[in-house]
C-alpha cells in the first residue's frame, strides 16, 4: 500500500470557496490524497483565494511569501492557488512568485487530477478557461464519508448583474445554474452521510434559473420545496439574494415553509438612491424597504442581514446618512460593512475616489450602529425558547455549540446533547458574538 499524499488547503473569501475547497479535496483525493490541518507535513498547499476587495488579494501573495519556504526545505512540495485571484490574475501569480506550481480558477478545478499530475513532471499548470462541461458533473463521484450537521450546496454560480463594484462577474464568470435534479441528489448524497442542514450557495441564489426535474424552467423556491419533501433534511437555507429577485413565491416560502430558516441575507450597499444608481443596483433604498416589508408580512420574526460599501465614489455625508437610515429602518440582526475597494477591470476603479480618512470615519460609524442593532436583536433572544442544531464541542468541558434558526450561536453544558441533535433551548444568556442557554 502506498501511504497516501498530503493536501493543505487554505480558504479564503466565501461560503462558496468553503464548497470549493472540499470539492477539490475529493478530486485530489483520486490522486492519493488525504487532507491535513497544517502545511507542516504536506505535499501540496492550496490557497483557494478571494479577490473581491483589495486586501483579500494582497493577503493571497504574502501568504506564499511564507508558504515559500516550504518548498525551500523541500523541492517536492507543490504549491497552488485556487479561487477568485487565480482566476483574476492567472500567470501573473507565477511571475510574482515563482514558488508557485499551479494557477486553476473557479471553473476549470475539476481539472485539477492532470493539473497535478503534471506539477509531478516538473512542470508548471495554469487553466482559467471557462470551460464548456459542467466542473460539477465531471467532479459527480463522490467518497461515502460521514459528515458534520451542516453543509453548503452550490446551486448556482457566477452573476450577470454587473454592480459597478464588483469582481464577480469577471472571476465567477456568467449566471449559470445546476440542473435541479442533480442538487436533490447531491442533497441526499449529504442527508445519507449525517446532514441536517442544507445553505443552497450562489453569488444570485435567488435568480436561481435551472432545469426542473421535468426539463421544465425552475426556480429558487421550487427548489426549496422539492428539499422539503427530503427526508431526514431538517433546515434549509440560502445565500447570497439580490432585492430585486425576491419572488412572491420565494417570499411566501419563507412564511409557509417549515424548513427554511427564518434568517435572510439581503444586501443592499448604501441607502443612497443617488449612490445605488452609479453602483448599477437597479433598485432604490425605497424598493428594497418594500422587499423587506413584504418578507416580514410572510415571517415576522424573519432576521435579516446585509451587506453595505462606505466611501463609493462620489459618496457625500448626505448620502451616508442616508445608508445610516435605511439601517436604522431595517434593524439588521447581521450585517457586514466595508470600505469601497478599488478592483481593477470594473467601472467604478475609473472615478474620484472618496478620501480614505472619511471613508474609515464612516465605516466605524457605521459599524458601531450595526453592531448596537446585533447586540438588541441578540439581547432580545433571552428568555426565548429558539431550537437549536448543535454542530461541535464548544470551549469549556461538556459545553456544547450550535446555531439557532436564526443562526445565533448558541452554547448550551447539557450531557445529553450530541453533534447533529436539534433541540428546543431556553436562552438565559447573550454574550458579545453567542447565546447561551439550557434544555427547554
Ligand atoms: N469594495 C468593497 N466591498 C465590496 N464588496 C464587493 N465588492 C466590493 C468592493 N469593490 C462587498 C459587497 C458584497 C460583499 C460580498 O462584498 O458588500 O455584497
Ligand atoms: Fe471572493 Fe467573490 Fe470569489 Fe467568493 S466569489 S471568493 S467573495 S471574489
Amino acid at each position: 500500500m502506498t501511504t497516501p499524499k498530503k493536501l493543505f488547503i487554505k480558504t479564503y473569501g466565501c461560503q462558496m470557496n468553503v464548497y470549493d475547497s472540499e470539492r477539490m479535496a475529493e478530486a485530489l483525493g483520486g490522486q492519493g490524497y488525504e487532507q491535513t490541518a497544517t502545511p507542516d507535513d504536506a505535499d501540496m498547499i492550496l490557497l483557494n483565494t478571494c479577490h473581491i476587495r483589495e486586501k483579500a488579494a494582497e493577503k493571497v501573495y504574502s501568504e506564499l511569501g511564507r508558504l515559500k519556504t516550504y518548498k525551500a526545505a523541500n523541492p517536492d512540495v507543490k504549491i497552488g492557488v485556487a479561487g477568485c485571484v487565480a482566476q483574476a490574475e492567472g500567470a501573473e501569480i507565477m511571475r510574482r512568485q515563482p514558488a508557485v506550481d499551479l494557477v486553476v480558477g473557479p471553473q476549470s478545478y475539476h481539472r485539477l487530477p492532470e493539473m497535478e499530475a503534471l506539477t509531478r513532471t516538473g512542470a508548471t499548470a495554469l487553466d482559467t478557461d471557462f470551460p464548456e462541461e459542467d466542473k460539477f458533473e465531471r467532479l459527480k463521484a463522490r467518497p461515502k464519508a460521514a459528515r458534520g450537521p451542516t453543509a453548503f450546496l452550490t446551486v448556482q454560480e457566477g452573476c450577470d448583474k454587473f454592480c459597478a463594484f464588483c469582481v464577480v462577474p469577471y472571476t465567477r464568470g456568467a449566471e449559470v445554474s445546476r440542473p435541479a435534479a442533480r442538487i436533490l441528489d447531491e442533497a441526499r448524497d449529504l442527508v445519507e452521510r449525517g446532514v441536517r442542514e442544507i445553505t443552497l450557495l450562489g453569488q444570485n441564489v435567488n435568480a436561481y434559473h435551472g432545469a426542473g426535474p421535468d426539463g421544465s424552467d425552475y426556480t429558487l423556491a421550487k427548489l426549496i420545496w422539492d428539499l422539503d419533501r427530503v427526508d431526514g433534511l431538517e433546515r434549509i437555507r440560502f445565500t447570497t439574494s439580490h432585492p430585486n429577485d425576491m419572488t412572491d413565491e420565494l417570499i411566501e416560502a419563507h412564511g409557509t415553509c417549515a424548513k427554511l430558516m427564518p434568517y435572510l441575507h439581503l444586501p443592499v450597499q448604501s441607502g443612497s438612491d443617488k449612490i445605488l444608481k452609479r453602483m448599477n443596483r437597479s433598485h432604490t433604498a425605497e424598493s428594497y424597504l418594500r422587499v423587506i416589508e413584504r418578507i416580514r408580512a410572510a415571517r415576522p420574526d424573519i432576521v435579516m442581514s446585509g451587506d453595505f460599501i462606505v466611501g463609493f465614489p462620489e459618496e457625500t455625508e448626505e448620502d451616508f446618512q442616508a445608508t445610516l437610515d435605511l439601517v436604522e429602518t431595517v434593524k439588521y440582526g447581521y450585517a457586514y460593512s466595508f470600505k469601497y475597494s478599488t478592483r481593477p477591470g470594473t467601472p467604478a476603479a475609473e472615478r474620484a475616489q472618496v478620501d480614505v480618512a472619511q471613508a474609515d470615519d464612516r465605516l466605524q460609524r457605521l459599524q458601531t450602529l450595526i453592531v448596537a442593532q446585533q447586540q438588541a436583536i441578540q439581547q432580545g433572544m433571552v428568555g426565548r425558547t429558539v431550537s437549536v442544531l448543535f454542530e461541535k464541542p464548544g470551549r469549556d468541558p461538556g459545553q456544547m455549540v450550535g446555531k439557532s434558526e436564526y443562526l445565533h450561536a448558541v452554547h448550551v453544558t447539557d450531557s445529553r446533547v450530541t453533534a447533529g441533535d436539534i433541540a428546543k433551548v431556553r436562552i438565559t444568556g447573550s454574550g458579545r458574538n453567542s447565546l447561551s442557554g439550557e434544555l427547554a
